[in-house]
């Protein structure tokens, strides 16, 4: 496996490999990020590249955000993604990425990018589809996958790539869990022990919301209500807890696939998941 930090020396290692599938990540990688990369493996074949891009973009956080602290694992991150198939990490500095301040932007549009995260967390998708965009010219794949976990983002970039036409198939990787349903999170780490085992209520709520929907109560804003509720009764500052259609997040009705998705703070961590209604 190689470890490449600029755009120059990865377009020449991936000179040769017309088929090439990338994983981006920020690092501080769990076996969420590596299931990616085995899927992104099996679905190119074993004469393929795999990539996985390492940068934590500043373009994404708030000036209030964990940026200068999100955690930088690169040595660790390199063994986990070599014995995950991985052929080439590109692992970018700030100044190799953004040479000089990024003006130019990818503005997503704001029926899908302003609602949900994009509503806490203003911004947020423009710096995701500009990094995302960015790093699909450098690497130029043919395939990439993104997890499930980030589920709107996994829709903007579905859209980003059809209405830019970008020749690359998106695909979704199921969200990874700890044996006790948590959704693995790079965030995770910022949690005590305790709030570790608070953190299950929040997959417990959203799959109380889907029993109740399966059960035929149709009245949606009050069973959102109530699991917000139950959140800030457990001591929970929810931004959301929804339930929606799975394509573009468009209001949950009647024989459409559904999602649903939520996002809370636990003491000071923010902790989102979702479950796609079977
Ligand atoms: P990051 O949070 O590092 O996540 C990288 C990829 O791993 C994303 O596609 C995310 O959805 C996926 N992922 C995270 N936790 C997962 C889990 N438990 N199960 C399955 N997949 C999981 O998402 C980003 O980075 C950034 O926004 C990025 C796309 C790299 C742009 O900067």
């Amino acid at each position: 496996m190689q470890v490449i930090h600029t755009t120059a020396e990865l377009r020449e290692a991936l000179a040769l490999h017309r088929q090439r599938g990338f994983v981006p990540t920020m690092g501080n990688l769990h076996d969420g990020h590596l299931a990616l990369v085995r899927q992104a493996r099996e679905l190119v074949g074993p004469a393929c590249a795999v990539v996985a891009s390492i940068f934590v973009n500043r373009l994404q956080f708030a000036p209030h955000e964990d940026f200068d602290t999100y955690p930088r694992t690169l040595a660790r991150d390199c063994e986990l993604l070599e014995g995950a198939g991985c052929d080439v990490v590109f692992a970018p500095s700030e100044a190799e990425l953004y040479p000089e301040p990024q003006g130019y932007k990818v503005v997503p549009p704001a029926d899908l990018a302003d609602i949900l995260e994009g509503h806490f967390r203003p911004g947020f998708f423009t710096g995701v589809c500009t990094v995302v965009h960015k790093l699909f010219n450098i690497v130029q794949p043919t395939l990439a996958v993104f997890g499930k976990k980030d589920y709107q983002q996994l829709m903007v970039i579905r859209r980003m790539t059809a209405q830019m036409a970008l020749p690359i198939a998106i695909h979704g990787g199921e969200t990874r869990r700890s044996p006790e349903g948590l959704a693995l999170s790079s965030r995770n780490g910022y949690l005590s022990e305790a709030e570790k085992v608070e953190a299950l209520r929040l997959s417990r709520t959203l799959k109380g919301l889907i029993a109740r929907w399966q059960a035929g109560e149709r009245d949606v804003p009050a069973l959102e209500a109530e699991a917000m509720q139950a959140l800030r009764d457990a001591g929970w500052a929810p931004d959301y807890v929804t339930l929606r259609r799975q394509h573009d997040l468009g209001a949950a009705a009647e024989g459409q696939p559904l999602v649903a998705l939520a996002a809370a703070r636990l003491g000071s961590t923010r902790l989102i998941d979702n479950f796609e209604v079977s």
